[in-house]
């Protein structure tokens, strides 16, 4: 290998010459610029750079390196070509949009419009953000600090402020293996009951207690160094606030309690409502949804996110539309439930949810009886103390409604593309009956046979039947799809 090769001498010298490399593949660093000798050398800031990737990033590569003080450390370097591609993605979308809005600017169901070009700037302004590695060294920063509670019992890489640029991100490297690999687990003498079982306490930390969570826990994600689970990879963090938590939790405790009203109000406060949502129709839904789930008399047997996935299907059909960060956390939830499942099935994440909210509330009462005994009623909630989930509906009832536009900056991904193939179909079967119409009005001036009594051709005829019901259709299905 040749280890002199030089990388430029900008600022940000390792950086500058890794985005120059046209690279599908970032291969060798080196090759690719063999006559820039003024930067600095691989050399120079490195021990060693192993060449051959650790893993191939969705964004990237991560190599293996080891710096001038031994520090054994993990580069993840960006494929150069990836940000001009999503930026083309984005002029494409961009323009897909303006033209949808169009198409909705006609519809009168303005109630539930939608403006999809500031809905695709946000999603422009995420991506921008998961392509700026400073990003992801900021929020791994935070959660070392953050959210790892016992770095005796979980930990997470720490990063390297000299190498960590837009372009390149360096941590330090965890020796060991993906959580996924349970028999060299077992293998190397560990129990991976006992190692599994620190992790969902800590993601429940992340969850209740700081607000910030890994938003894609997949046993990918998830390693084990020495017997102890090691977090890696927070290019995807979630955030909740305070309010958020007690939602989830009167959610949950309602759930629980089989408290009907609780929950509605609950979901309703969660979510945006539209003039279409029937309160009474979604509580004999949410009823119905009790009976079928919450008749065990054992929390084991239940999953956290089939639960809360249940309470996302039911806001959906009653047309409640729930934040970004909602349908984040519930993904979240399905993944961490997912890796548990697989090393310690005996653990259940709804028992442990539900325990810990208990005592949060325990807490809570606690700390506002208190505030109240010695005269202290700066909450002015003495009398809803216990109905918690009340308050935080009204506080947030006022804010929910006629935000759409607040809501639409954290809708999904996934819903904007439903709607996005929504209208596209919708513009093919409109451009459809055109040509077909414009088709059957020149074979009508032709003296094709068959012909009708009246002399037109026939297929002209069919032809104009057809394209005139396609469009009727159209129309309906666009101005119902809303
Ligand atoms: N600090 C690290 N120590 C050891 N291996 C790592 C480290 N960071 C990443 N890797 C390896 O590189 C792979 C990809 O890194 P990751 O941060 O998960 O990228 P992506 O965002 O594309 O999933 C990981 O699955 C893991 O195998
Ligand atoms: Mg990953």
């Amino acid at each position: 290998m040749n280890r002199n090769t030089v990388l430029s001498k900008c600022s940000t010298p390792l950086e500058s010459s890794i985005t120059d490399i046209d690279n599908r593949t970032v291969k060798m660093i080196k090759f690719h610029h063999p006559k820039r000798e003024t930067g600095k050398k691989i050399d120079e800031l490195y021990q060693e750079f192993r060449d051959k990737p650790l893993g191939s990033a969705s964004i990237g590569q991560a190599h293996y390196a080891v710096l001038k003080d031994g520090t054994k450390v993990v580069t993840k370097v960006q494929r150069p070509l990836i940000a001009d591609m999503m930026r083309k993605d984005f002029v494409l979308l961009k323009k897909l949009g303006r033209v949808i809005n169009t198409i909705s600017d006609t519809d009168d169901d303005s109630e539930q419009m939608i403006d999809l070009v500031s809905v695709i700037d946000e999603l422009e302004k995420v991506t921008n953000e998961e392509l700026d590695f400073r990003i992801e060294a900021e929020n791994t920063r935070f959660f070392k600090e953050n959210c790892i509670a016992d770095e005796e019992k979980i930990t997470c890489p720490s990063v390297i402020d000299e190498l960590t640029t837009e372009r390149i991100f360096t941590m330090t490297f965890v020796d060991g293996y993906s959580i996924a690999k349970k028999e060299r687990l077992m293998d190397d003498g560990y129990d991976p009951e006992e190692i599994g079982a620190v992790i969902p306490d800590n993601y429940l930390h992340q969850v209740l207690d700081v607000g910030t969570f890994h938003a894609d826990p997949h046993q990918g994600n998830l390693m084990v160094s020495h017997g102890k689970p090691v977090w890696i990879d927070f290019g995807m963090i979630g955030r909740i606030t305070e309010a958020d938590v007690n939602m989830l939790q009167a959610l949950i405790l309602s759930l629980i309690d089989r408290d009907l009203d609780t929950l509605v109000n609950t979901i309703m406060s969660i979510g945006a409502t539209s003039p279409k949502t029937d309160r009474n129709k979604l509580l004999e839904d949410a009823d119905m949804m009790f009976d079928k789930y919450m008749n065990v008399t054992n929390l084991q047997e239940l999953d956290l996110s089939t639960l809360l996935e249940e309470v996302t299907s039911l806001a959906d059909k009653h047309h409640i539309s729930l934040p970004g960060k909602y349908t984040m956390l519930v993904r979240s939830i399905a993944t961490i439930e997912g890796v548990i499942e697989q090393l310690c099935p005996e653990l259940n994440l709804f028992q442990m949810i539900t325990d810990k909210l208990m005592e949060r509330v325990k807490k809570n009462l606690d700390v506002k009886q208190e505030l109240i005994s010695a005269g202290k009623d700066v909450l002015g909630v003495s009398k809803k103390v216990a109905k918690m989930p009340e308050l935080a509906y009204d506080a947030l009832n006022g804010m929910v409604k006629g935000r759409m536009k607040m809501n639409l900056e954290l809708i999904s991904y996934d819903e904007i593309l439903n709607k996005v193939n929504e209208t596209t179909r919708n513009v093919i079967l409109a451009l459809f009956a055109c040509v077909l119409f414009i088709g059957s009005c020149v074979l009508s001036s032709t003296d094709l046979k068959p012909q009708t009594p009246d002399g037109q051709p026939l297929i002209a005829a069919v032809g104009m039947v057809f394209s005139i019901a396609l469009a009727i259709y159209t129309v309906r299905r666009m101005s119902k799809k809303k």
